[in-house]
């Protein structure tokens, strides 16, 4: 147990750096602050390990040209600060992170997309960005729930026509999965499409972790 717990939070550690080459300075420092702040507020490794996922999630399904990669990514990391002090009253949580994110000075459309990033504070997506944490948070779990872990190698080889035919299996998932599709599909996302970013996002992820 005591090695598992060590491993996980080496991976924790290796996955910031995906901080790395190619990001502007801007981005690079925002996204530093970003995880000061999520460190500051969520602890517990499995807050941000999810964290994480959610953010290589986010890059993975930006689109080139059309959304901001740094800005998703950004929004996808800090999407569950609020986590700890809200998870015994869902209908804050998001709320709480959106107005710790506005005091740290954040972007107003990240702030607003952590703010309405779950469905339980009635606060509606309006962005494309805000479409874009729900459905990679979602699909995230989704994926998780079939009992491929992320990142892995299993999911790294994974088929997404399969993983979805998989979820749909998940009988305790059905009444989230007409939700999830539409709102994937607001950002032109099909949900293999969708599980396909999740894919790619835990191949990165593995990568960086074994120092590739
Ligand atoms: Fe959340």
């Amino acid at each position: 147990m005591r090695v598992r717990v060590l491993l996980a939070v080496i991976a924790v550690s290796a996955w910031p750096a995906l901080a790395g080459p190619g990001w502007a300075d801007d981005a690079r420092s925002d996204r530093a602050r970003a995880w000061d702040a999520l460190r500051a507020k969520l602890p517990e490794a499995r807050y941000l390990r999810h964290s994480v996922a959610v953010e290589a999630i986010m890059r993975e399904m930006a689109v080139a040209r059309i959304d901001d990669a740094d800005q998703w990514g950004l929004a996808g990391l800090l999407h569950d600060i609020d986590i700890g002090e809200t998870a015994s009253d869902l209908s804050r949580h998001g709320v709480v992170g959106a107005q710790i994110l506005r005091d740290l000075g954040f972007n107003a459309a990240v702030v607003h997309a952590v703010n309405a990033h779950d469905a339980r504070a009635g606060v509606a997506r309006t962005s494309r960005l805000d479409h874009a944490v729900y459905c990679a948070d979602q699909v995230y779990w989704l994926v998780a729930a079939t009992g491929l872990s992320f990142p892995s190698d299993k999911l790294n080889t994974a088929l997404p026509a399969t993983v979805w035919e998989q979820v749909q299996a998940v009988h305790s998932k059905r009444p989230v999965l007409g939700q999830v599709s539409h709102e994937c599909a607001e950002i032109g996302l099909s949900m293999p499409r969708a599980i396909a970013a999740v894919k790619s996002a835990s191949r990165k992820l593995s990568q960086t972790a074994a120092g590739k």
